[in-house]
């Protein structure tokens, strides 16, 4: 049997029983396939439900509000994603007359929809022979083929991109992609995979060359952006805190945080208190209560955060329009999950 039939067959008895598994609907196979670009598949079912849950069809999502959308898919992080399933749903519906495009082609122009996610949704829902090609596709792949180009060169790409167009069924594409990421996701796992119940070691390059550890060869690391976030948690009598909307371009765009001083340091009390709005301000107006640090890793980005609580007894300076004030308990607001761990445990 070759790569391919021996691979469909593995998946057939041994697929995982997941909750989107027995649908065709494109709607729910595009949301479990962008969650599946955030998070392991164990971690991203409870997301699944709770997305299905409260937007059952794409009409469901295109009227609800981006807050709402953003408050079940908080945690998950990279916030545009969520952002852009908005988009997609109202462009669809108000566009297509609630019609999910059902080519691979068409399924491009839609945003936040790229190459791996259009294969997904091409193949699963209509039988369209594209291979999706995710980071578990190109270990498989790199290991059995012997792929030592460096996964970042665009050769790795094109050399994975046309084994897989030679590989992928014709008759059960959708299948045959799922199998070979769950392949990935199960048993030619990036550290310690399971070669030893491989059906394929004997043919596997990596296997065969000793080259498990080494394949597929990482990208060079980039080195992280190191920034350097100082909040201010304002407590207000009757347990009230300072919150604001993020709208700019960046991180986290249209979740909520903090009052925040963003700088080239962590700084310290009283540094932090002359460059704010917190200067000048009577000693026993502001009182510091304490102080808290993390780190926050993200892709590119490494977040140093240090928030400081003071408490606030009087809120009349703070005329800011852009300042919003909520109960501290209040869970409608969409924070960044560090934030909002910091104010439960608060
Ligand atoms: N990872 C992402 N999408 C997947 C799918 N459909 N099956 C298994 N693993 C996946």
């Amino acid at each position: 049997m070759n790569f391919s039939d021996t691979l469909l067959r593995w998946y057939r008895s041994n697929k995982r029983d997941l909750p989107w598994r027995d649908s065709k609907d494109p709607y729910k196979i595009w949301i479990s396939e962008i969650i599946l670009q955030q998070t392991r598949v164990d971690q991203g079912i409870p997301y699944y439900f709770n997305l299905i849950r409260q937007f059952p069809n794409i009409q469901v999502l295109s009227e609800a509000s981006e807050q709402s959308i953003l408050n079940v898919w908080k945690g998950l992080g990279y916030y545009s994603r969520a952002r852009n399933i908005h988009y997609t749903a109202k462009y669809v519906v108000q566009q297509l007359n609630g019609k999910f495009p059902c080519t691979y082609k068409s399924l491009m122009d839609l945003k936040g929809i790229g190459p791996y996610t259009a294969a997904a949704i091409a193949s699963i829902c209509y039988n369209e022979s594209v291979p999706a090609i995710d980071g578990n596709v190109s270990r498989v792949i790199s290991r059995y083929y012997g792929i030592e180009d460096a996964v970042s060169t665009s050769v790795f790409k094109r050399k994975i991109q046309l084994i897989s167009e030679q590989l992928i069924s014709q008759n059960a594409p959708g299948d045959y992609n799922q199998a070979v990421m769950e392949y990935g996701a199960v048993i030619c796992k990036p550290l310690a995979p399971k070669c030893e119940i491989c059906p394929f070691y004997d043919s596997c390059f990596a296997f065969q060359n000793n080259k498990i550890t080494i394949l597929p060869k990482k990208k060079k690391q980039i080195k992280k952006k190191m920034r350097f976030f100082n909040y201010f948690h304002l407590v207000l009598p009757n347990n009230m805190i300072v919150i604001k909307k993020r709208l700019k371009e960046d991180i986290w765009k249209n979740l909520w945080e903090l009052p925040l001083v963003e700088c080239d340091k962590l700084l310290d009390y009283n540094e932090l208190k002359t460059i704010s709005f917190l200067n000048g301000l009577h000693q026993e107006t502001v009182v510091l209560k304490g102080r808290k640090d993390f780190i926050h890793q993200l892709s590119h980005q490494t977040l140093n955060i240090r928030i400081f609580t003071i408490n606030l007894s009087n809120s009349d300076f703070f005329s800011e329009k852009e300042y919003t004030f909520v109960n501290q308990d209040d869970n409608s607001y969409p924070f960044p999950r560090i934030i909002e761990n910091f104010l439960k445990t608060y």
